[in-house]
């Protein structure tokens, strides 16, 4: 490897592997799970049918979905150890602290946690989905003093994930909207968390240990951090009329602005109109005009002044706000949406595994030695 080695930071650029679990093209401005856009999947499948797309490449059958959303709903108890997690950590630990701690918990209670086993990884993960809503309602009502509401299994995955936070059935439209999230959120090729995933299952650790490092790497604001982020830059501005004054601080700062911009999209993150369209939907629901104007605000003058435009986390923080959900939640509901796609790309990796170590230009000091040291010392 000579100096004039080009070096991609960031792996800008770099196409890594083949996948065959979703396509974003550019181009086109579109994201295909599995051959199917991501619109048609949000608008005609519920999330529960979408995770089984993802892991097993076609749509379930009808016996096939009905035993995989047997199986999720019999999981969905979070249990007295789970349960003292959440109690036990601190109330100021960042939620995907807890969620990352509780799928470290998981890990520790299965004695096949090393399986390769498609259909046993498929059964770990389902497990996941089925507890983790149960930790981010918990953790929400936890720390508001509230007591855990149990499961309830003649409900499906987006309304019960609302009971057991709110504890009341959702509005059809509020289910929807949420529901429509989680299958936006579920899958997006090689970003930096599945890609995490991927590392650590190229080494042959575990399941848990794969979905343990993706949620380190999710957490931050440049990645799925930043929903949470875009709720708090609403806080800050207030509202539609601020907008001017914020960006011209936040720029003049050098500062980035959350929820816009992305790696591989850069005319618009194709999931954007199908997000802000339910967003809009709990808009009208909750007769909240405010949230619009400053949505369209800050868009219209961000992009009108960089060109950047906004990706997935921007319609999606109001919408959850909207929905009744603490900001510090946003990102472990990412999570409990991508462990659909980090368990559909472990497998892959495990299927066609190659170690996976880059190589790196070396550009410190030239070779040196230890003063008085000698070959027979
Ligand atoms: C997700 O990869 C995925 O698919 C991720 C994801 C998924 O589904 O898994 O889509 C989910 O993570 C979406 C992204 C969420 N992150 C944010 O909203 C954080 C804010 N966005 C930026 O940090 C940024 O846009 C990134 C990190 C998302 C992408 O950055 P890149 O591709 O590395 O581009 P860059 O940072 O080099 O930006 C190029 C230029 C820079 O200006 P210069 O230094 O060249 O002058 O554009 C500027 C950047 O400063 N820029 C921004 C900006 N995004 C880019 N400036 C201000 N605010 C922004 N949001």
């Amino acid at each position: 490897m000579s100096d004039s080695t080009e070096i991609r930071k960031g792996l800008v650029g770099v196409v890594a592997d083949t996948t065959a679990v979703s396509k974003v093209n550019v181009e086109t401005n579109s994201l295909l799970y599995r051959g199917y856009p991501v619109q048609e999947l949000a608008a005609m499948c519920s999330f529960e049918e979408v995770v089984n797309l993802l892991w097993r490449g076609d749509l379930a059958t009808p016996d096939e979905l009905a035993r995989s959303i047997a199986r999720e709903r019999s999981h969905r108890e979070l249990g007295d150890r789970l349960m003292g997690v959440i109690e036990r950590l601190p109330d100021e630990s960042h939620p995907m602290d807890v969620v990352r701690t509780a799928v470290s918990v998981m890990g520790g209670e299965d004695p096949t946690a090393w399986s390769d086993d498609p259909e046993e990884i498929r059964d770990k993960a389902l497990i996941l989905i089925a507890k983790i809503p149960a930790v981010v309602a918990y953790i929400q009502r936890h720390r508001r003093g509230l007591p855990m509401i149990a499961p309830r299994d003649d409900l499906g995955y987006a309304a019960n994930f609302l009971w057991m936070t709110f504890g009341e059935e959702p509005p059809e439209v509020v289910r929807k909207a949420f529901d429509v999230s989680m299958t936006l959120y579920a899958e997006h090729s090689f970003n930096a968390s599945t890609f995490t995933a991927r590392v650590v299952t190229s080494t042959l650790s575990d399941y848990y240990s794969a979905i343990v490092a993706a949620i380190g790497a999710l957490k931050g604001p440049l990645h799925g951090g930043a929903n949470e982020a875009v709720m708090r830059t609403f806080d800050e501005i207030g509202s539609a009329d601020n907008v001017v004054p914020w960006l011209d601080d936040a720029l003049a700062h050098k500062r980035k602005i959350m929820g816009f911009g992305h790696r591989v999209y850069k005319r618009g993150d194709s999931r954007v109109p199908t997000m802000k369209a339910a967003l809009d939907t709990l808009i009208a629901h909750y007769d909240r005009p405010d949230i619009a104007a400053l949505y369209d605000a800050l868009e219209a003058e961000f992009v009108g002044r960089k060109g950047i435009y906004p990706n997935l986390d921007y319609p999606s923080g109001p919408a959850y706000h909207l929905m009744g959900f603490d900001t510090e939640l946003f990102t472990p509901i990412f999570v409990a949406s991508r462990i659909a796609g980090w368990t559909a790309h472990i497998q892959e990796q495990l299927a066609h595994n190659a170690l996976i170590r880059p190589l790196s230009l070396y550009d410190g000091p030239a070779e040196r030695h230890i003063d008085g040291y000698t070959a027979d010392a």
